[in-house]
Parts: structure tokens; C-alpha cells; sequence
């Protein structure tokens, strides 16, 4: 019988296999200081744009004062035990009540991560005779709580609504001749690596013609999106049409855990039933009074979102002005699409970190096709207009060497932290 780790050591799988000449630089970097649009990294200064910290509340000062509040108030430990049990307060409480107002649903559930909620919400509400109806590009928490669903689901081509109405079909077919088991649909609210928004409002107005529920994943657009920060939902004019609506505090809440909101009926028979919250500890106090902190400066400092917008736009007109390929985004997500090999990328984000003090994050194969690059880019409220000028410089630069081939060598740069 093989050791089962051997196969493990053999091959160390489509991302590990660069650990050698990668780790601590290309893979699991280390950003140092305080967390802003200009960090350390090797010792330098850098403009930072990998980070989810939308509206700059990671090192708002009133954020970080309610977090050292709360912490020396109450520690890490308190409540103690899973929220069912004994690990229940007003404050979780008070979080879910405004939490839903704010996305303008009855009720709603706290999460400890996003990730396991979602896979735990998916595990609550389908059974084996229900059907799941999904989009090719769901992050990975979605497919992940597909593999815990016993039933059937199919996947429709990403946004594509002719593909939409063609895997509705096939999943009424099916819920009619089992007689039994209902549909659930599950999109995004703003696609993390392109920055499109899903398409909510052309699925919502298909609920006349198919019987579904709609569970939406809204991480990237929670704080970013709609008049009042509500999400895509709201951006589209269609809140009430979201049974399920989600996000993650990891990205404009710039902090840890997630929420689930809907009808108040469904939320309780979720907080019930959800598995990775009724068998894990409550999210620890600092974290829940830190996150009704940050809710209310989402509902009170509009001008956070503003600011936001308008580096958003700043930046992605002078990607276009520069004649680079930004795609299909209509979020501050601005991803750079380029064309060369994984060496090749590795390269010039070299050049960039090295010699323009430029930190972004880049996308490759095995994540993408063969042959391409994207440079993903998070503008933030903190981020200044000389962080987008030194970038659209620097950018339009590398990329001239890229096209002149400059970059092209044999292996990854060994960049690895040496210990
Ligand atoms: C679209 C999406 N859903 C869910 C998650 C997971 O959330 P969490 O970090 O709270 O586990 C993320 C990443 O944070 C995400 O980008």
C-alpha cells in the first residue's frame, strides 16, 4: 500500500511546484506597516493595490479604536461556545438587525468566514431532490459548496442569459419528472477577477417565467455598489428579487466574518440548521463591535464610497487612455489584461516591485489560459492621485518592454526568501 503523502511529495500540485524560486515573493509575499495604499515590501516603499480595503477602513482611525476598545474591553475569547449553546449576545444580535436593514431584508445570520458560509448554507437548504442552477465563474466558496450537495446542479456560461434560460430548462425537466425538490440559483453580485457585475436584474425579471430562489454572493459589491452601499442588488434595482443575499466583512468592512440576509422565516430556519456555525465557536467580541463600527461609517461617511468611485475611474480612464485592455468591468475592480508566459509575467513583476515600486498582484496560468496575463487592481478610497500616476506610468512602461520582449527568460526569477 503507497504512504498516502508520497504522492503529495511527488507532485506539488499547479501553483507549488514554483515554490522553490517563488515563496515569500511571487507566492505568499509579505507586506509590511500599517495597512494603506503605500506599504513595505523587501524594505521598500510600495504603492499597494492588492488589497480588498475598498473604502480604507483597514486603518481608519475610529475603526482602529473601536477594535482596541472592544479588545481590551472583552478579549478574544468572549462569548464563549457556539452561538446556540452559549455563545450568544445582544451585540451579535444588534449586528444581524442592522446588517439587515442595511441590505434592506428582514433578518439576518453572522458567519465566522464567509467561505464555510456559503458551502453551510448551500449544505442547509438543498436537499437531494433539489436543483442547482450556477454561474462557470462562481468563486471558489460556491463550487465548494456544490461538491456537499447530493442533488443535481448545472452550470450556465458565465453571465450568459441564453445559457441561463437553456440550464433552467433542463432543471425544470428534471424537478418535473422526480416530482419533487425546487431550484436554486446562485450568481454573484460582482465578479471578484473581471469586476463585471452578474447579471441580477435580467435573472430577477426571468422569476415570472422559472420557479427559483436566488442566492447572490455579493463580497466585492457590499459597500461598493447601489446608492446607499446596499451591493449590486441595489445598483440594479433589484434587492427584492435576492432571496439570499450575502457577503463577506473581509473586503469594504476591511475586517473578519461574513452575513447571510432574507425573509425571516428562512434566516431562522437557517440559524438552525447551519452546520459551520451551530458546531463552531461565536465570532469573537471585538470582531463583532469593530463590524458594527464599520457598518455604521458605511451608513454615515458616503463620502468613503465617493472617493472610492473616483479612483476607481481615475484610474481605469487612464488605463484606457493608455490604450491598455481593461475589459468588461463596471466595479472598481480593474483587472490589466496582457498577453506572455507565466516566466515572462513573473519578470515584469519583478521590474515592477524592483525598479518602479509598484506592488500588484498577477493572475497566470494554471488560474487563467495559457498565454495570458492579468494584472488585478484594487483601487481603494485611500489610494491618492500621485499612487495613479506613478502606476499609469510605470504600467505603460513595462508593458512597452513586455511587447519588445524584454521580459522573456527562461525560468521564474528565484526571488524566494532565503532563510
Ligand atoms: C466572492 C467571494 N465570496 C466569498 C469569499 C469568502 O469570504 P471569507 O474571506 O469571509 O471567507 C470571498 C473572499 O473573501 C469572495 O471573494
Amino acid at each position: 500500500m503507497a504512504d498516502i503523502f508520497e504522492k503529495l511529495l511527488k507532485n506539488a500540485g499547479p501553483l507549488g511546484q514554483h515554490r522553490e524560486r517563488a515563496h515569500g515573493y511571487f507566492a505568499f509575499p509579505k507586506l509590511e506597516g500599517e495597512i494603506g495604499s503605500r506599504m513595505k515590501f523587501r524594505g521598500k516603499d510600495m504603492v499597494v493595490w492588492s488589497l480588498n480595503n475598498y473604502l480604507g477602513l483597514a486603518n481608519h482611525p475610529e475603526v482602529r479604536k473601536a477594535d482596541a476598545d472592544a479588545a481590551a474591553a472583552y478579549g478574544l475569547a468572549s462569548p464563549m461556545g457556539a452561538r446556540m449553546m452559549s455563545g450568544n449576545t445582544d451585540q451579535h444580535e444588534q449586528l444581524e438587525s442592522e446588517l439587515a436593514a442595511f441590505v434592506f431584508k428582514q433578518d439576518a445570520i453572522l458567519m465566522n468566514f464567509g467561505y464555510q458560509g456559503i458551502m453551510s448554507t448551500i449544505d442547509a437548504i438543498c436537499g437531494r431532490h433539489d436543483v442547482i442552477v450556477y454561474d462557470a465563474e462562481s468563486h471558489a466558496c460556491i463550487i465548494d459548496g456544490l461538491r456537499l450537495h447530493p442533488g443535481h446542479r448545472y452550470v450556465f456560461k458565465h453571465n450568459d442569459l441564453e445559457d441561463f434560460e437553456k440550464q433552467m430548462q433542463r432543471a425544470t425537466a428534471l424537478i418535473e419528472k422526480q416530482k419533487s425538490g425546487g431550484i436554486l440559483v446562485i450568481t454573484e453580485g460582482v465578479f471578484g477577477m473581471a469586476g463585471d457585475q452578474g447579471k441580477l436584474k435580467e435573472i430577477a425579471a426571468l422569476k415570472g417565467k422559472y420557479d427559483f430562489r436566488l442566492l447572490v454572493d455579493d463580497a466585492h459589491g457590499f459597500g461598493t455598489l447601489g446608492k446607499t452601499g446596499a451591493g449590486a442588488g441595489e445598483a440594479q434595482g433589484c434587492q427584492d428579487a435576492i432571496d439570499l443575499y450575502f457577503s463577506t466583512f473581509a473586503k469594504s468592512m476591511a475586517s473578519i466574518g461574513a452575513f447571510l440576509a432574507g425573509d425571516k422565516t428562512i434566516i431562522d430556519f437557517i440559524r438552525y440548521n447551519i452546520r459551520s456555525q451551530i458546531f463552531a465557536k461565536s465570532l469573537p467580541m471585538p470582531l463583532v463591535i469593530g463590524n458594527l463600527k464599520r457598518l455604521e461609517m458605511l451608513r454615515t461617511m458616503p463620502e468613503l464610497k465617493e472617493k472610492l468611485w473616483s479612483n476607481a475611474l481615475k484610474l481605469q480612464a487612464g488605463l484606457k487612455e493608455r490604450g491598455f485592455d481593461i475589459g468588461k468591468t463596471d466595479t472598481p475592480v480593474t483587472p490589466v489584461y496582457m498577453k506572455g508566459g507565466v516566466e515572462e509575467a513573473t519578470a515584469m513583476v519583478m521590474d515592477l516591485r524592483e525598479n518602479y515600486k509598484i506592488f500588484c498582484s498577477i493572475v497566470v496560468y494554471p488560474v487563467i489560459p495559457k498565454g495570458h496575463i492579468i494584472y488585478r487592481l484594487i483601487p481603494t478610497a485611500a489610494h491618492t492621485d500621485a499612487d495613479i500616476q506613478e502606476t499609469l506610468i510605470a504600467f505603460t512602461e513595462t508593458k512597452a518592454k513586455l511587447d519588445a520582449g524584454a521580459y522573456k527568460v527562461e525560468a521564474i526569477p528565484d526571488m524566494a526568501e532565503k532563510k
